[in-house]
């Protein structure tokens, strides 16, 4: 893939930061330098998209839509929860994103902001089904994995979010977790992987197989890593880091 790819460290403290409900962005981009300026038609049909999306998306976890006028006026949002967050966290997380998208981009006409719990994403063309790879960034846990061989490790990962993916691409939530065992360290690694819910189960598959295949650009073997885009995400530790209900 011909883009480059955000690489952003967490240090330890990423563990901690993680087990409060983190209401800051992870990352944004404003992907389109097409500009929109205050009260035009535009402006006030992407706010009345926000807020549509913040009521679409917390019953079944992703939300999309477009209002106004084609071509000018016409802003096309997605958001999307992680699979396994609440419809009040969702709620939560998507009204805090559409608020902070708007400062963070003032006039882009298009961007995207993630958090940990949701994300949020807008255009003034039509993006729905087709596989996001220009908006995309890895993190990761800074700390190498001590106990495992890491190309041992990386195979373990790389096995577990691959059978992560199969599944969750024939399922219509598009999101799936699980757990690898490594019995001879008495340690588990904790994956998820979770498609938008536009795109089609086989470029779900696509777009996930993709994100697989970054991971040892960014993440070789760390004892944690993401990478998070516009139409899939993946993530695994050695902590679990979903909610349990
Ligand atoms: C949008 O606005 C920014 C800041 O004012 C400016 O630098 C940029 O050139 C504008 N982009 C377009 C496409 O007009
Ligand atoms: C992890 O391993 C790499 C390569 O061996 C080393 O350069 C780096 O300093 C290590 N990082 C930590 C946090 O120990
Ligand atoms: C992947 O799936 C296969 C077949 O279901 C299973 O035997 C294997 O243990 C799984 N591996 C991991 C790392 O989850």
């Amino acid at each position: 893939m011909a883009y480059k790819l955000s690489i952003i460290v967490s240090l330890i403290s990423f563990l901690f930061i993680q087990s409060a409900l983190s209401i800051d962005p992870l990352f944004h981009i404003c992907f389109n330098s097409q500009n929109f300026t205050t009260n035009t038609v535009y402006d006030k049909n992407l706010r009345k998209l926000l807020t549509s999306l913040s009521y679409k998306t917390p019953p079944t976890g992703f939300g999309l839509g477009s209002i106004g006028q084609y071509p000018h006026d016409r802003p096309y949002g997605l958001s999307l929860c992680r699979g396994d967050v609440s419809r009040k966290d969702c709620k939560t997380c998507v009204v805090e994103a559409s608020s902070e998208i708007l400062k963070l981009c003032p006039n882009n006409k298009g961007a995207i902001v993630w958090y940990d719990s949701c994300f949020l994403k807008y255009n003034d063309i039509d993006f729905f089904g087709k596989i996001d790879y220009q908006n995309r960034f890895a993190m990761l846990n800074v700390n190498n994995v001590s106990m495992i061989e890491p190309q041992k490790f990386n195979q373990r990962v790389k096995k577990l979010l691959t059978n992560l993916s199969k599944k969750a691409c024939q399922k219509s939530k598009m999101f799936a977790k699980g757990e690898s065992e490594m019995e001879e360290y008495s340690k588990k690694i904790y994956g998820m992987v979770q498609c938008s819910r536009d795109v089609s189960g086989v470029d779900c598959k696509k777009c996930l197989d993709d994100a697989i295949s970054e991971l040892p650009s960014c993440c070789d073997g760390k004892q944690g890593g993401r990478v998070v885009g516009g139409s899939c995400n993946i993530r695994y530790e050695i902590y679990p880091f979903l909610n349990l209900h």
